[in-house]
């Protein structure tokens, strides 16, 4: 179990002030001046070292990313960091908790994140149903003008670098980088086609990185422990402490920081107080936010948390929200209703995705009620196939993966229903 000395949020639970004083009393904002004054490329090559890998979900090397942002600024057109706060996927409720209670450490975050990539200013883009988390956020970022840490020479460090905060209008495509972008310049938002990538044309066609608060809440910790630190929890390639979420069928859900690469089953027993019913009533988990495919009971309990040890039982790490579902669990109502999210979420530009997803979640429910043919399965699956990488955004993929993670775990259940939906037919004939 991760000690508490090793863990960088605090102030997860909220227990002590969120205010600048008391963040200042955790360790936040001291001498951040010095933090920077290693210079713009060693930043970027600590956490390179570091082992960070995005926290949105995607888990791309964070490090690598910054690396793309351009070193000269190319017809005076400026950099851009946008923070994604979108938190919008099932399941997750990380960067809220962030938000609530540590805002601190991703304004501080923001700047040294912003000074490495030459960034003129980051704008945090925040979930429209966030309301208090907003207040708290724009209080926060008052407060650090106030006391000179952000605007002009930054906590001292001769950089000028704004933060502003801008509130989304309740789209969970706009947790999408570039329908984010769009809505930033007050546009519908709707994803771009990618390449070219945020790095070449991102905010106002300027090069721009977006990063999901945790990554960056992470970076003023990372650089004050150092990257070996970081690096020294969790397995090669899935290095770092991490925040999972854990909802459903266990005793305490709850959103706690641990290791990377902890097994679920450790991670449940000793911060969830184990499966209502116990381990043997345990069905499936979706472990990583509604995006990815569920993991049967057992294939899961000793499986590590991280982005490879979820990839081997056909799922990923995503958002490290666990959903846990025991044998009360209705399985084909649950992943048909997340059908229906994917369906009602779509933003509608690209065909595969506008009539494929609305399909595949009316057919979802005609299995539910078992009022279909056997053959549908399969057919079911073709189209999760041909929506899966051929849409503008992860969206499509998004919609599929749930449903074939149905299909390959739980055929005979969908299949009894179907059989059981006949039989009544026909006794009623
Ligand atoms: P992605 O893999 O397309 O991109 C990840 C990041 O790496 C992006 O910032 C992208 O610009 C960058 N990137 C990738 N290839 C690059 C290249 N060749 N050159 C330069 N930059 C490159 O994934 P995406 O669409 O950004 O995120 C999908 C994930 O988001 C899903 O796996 C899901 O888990 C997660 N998600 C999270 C949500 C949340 O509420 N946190 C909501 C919905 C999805
Ligand atoms: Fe919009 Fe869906 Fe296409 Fe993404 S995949 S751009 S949400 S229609």
């Amino acid at each position: 179990m991760l000690a508490d000395k090793d863990r960088i949020f605090t102030n997860l639970y909220g227990y002590q002030d969120w205010g600048l004083k008391a963040a200042q009393h955790r360790g936040d904002w001291d001498n951040t001046k010095a933090l920077m004054g290693v210079g713009q490329d060693a930043i970027i090559d600590e956490i390179k070292a570091s082992g960070l890998r995005g926290r949105g979900g995607a888990g791309f090397p964070t490090g690598m990313k910054w690396s793309f942002m351009p070193k000269e600024s190319k017809d005076g057109r400026p950099s851009f960091l946008v923070i994604n706060a979108d938190e919008s996927e099932p399941g997750s409720c990380k960067d809220r908790e962030i938000i609530r209670h540590d805002p601190h450490k991703l304004i501080e975050g923001a700047l040294i994140a912003g000074y490495a990539m030459r960034a003129r200013a980051a704008y945090i883009y925040i979930r429209g149903e966030f309301i208090r988390e907003a207040e708290t956020l724009f209080k926060a970022v008052a407060e650090a003008y106030d006391a000179g840490l952000l605007g002009k020479n930054a906590a001292g460090s001769g950089y000028d670098f704004d933060v502003f905060v801008h509130r989304g209008a309740g789209a969970y495509i706009c947790g999408e980088e570039t329908a984010m972008i769009e809505s930033l310049e007050g546009k519908k938002g709707q994803p771009r086609l990618k390449p070219p990538f945020p790095a070449g044309a991102g905010l106002y066609g300027c090069p721009t990185t977006v990063n999901n608060v945790e990554s960056i809440a992470v970076v003023p910790t990372i650089l004050r422990r150092g990257a070996s630190w970081f690096a020294s929890f969790g397995r090669p390639n899935n290095a770092g402490t991490k925040l999972f979420q854990i909802s459903g069928h266990v005793n305490k859900p709850c959103v706690v920081e641990e290791a990377m690469s902890i097994p679920f089953g450790e991670l449940i027993e000793k911060h969830c107080g184990g499966i209502i019913g116990g381990r043997d009533n345990l069905l499936a988990v979706i472990p990583g936010g509604s995006s990815v495919p569920l993991v049967p009971a057992d294939q899961i309990w000793d499986c590590p948390m991280d982005f490879d040890g979820l990839k081997e039982v056909g799922s990923g790490l995503g958002t490290a929200a666990a959903i846990v579902m025991d044998k009360s669990t209705d399985i084909v109502r649950a992943i048909s209703r997340i059908s229906y999210f994917y369906k009602h979420e779509s933003c509608g530009q690209c065909t595969p995705c506008r009539e494929g997803v609305g399909w595949m979640w009316r057919v979802m429910e005609r299995l539910r009620t078992g009022d279909a043919h056997v053959e549908e399965i399969d057919m079911l699956q073709q189209v999760t196939k041909q929506v899966e990488g051929h849409t503008i955004c992860a969206l499509g993929d998004a919609a599929a993966w749930p449903i074939q993670g149905l299909i390959k775990h739980f055929r005979p259940e969908i299949e009894r229903r179907i059989a059981e939906a006949g039989n009544m037919a026909e006794a009623a004939e």
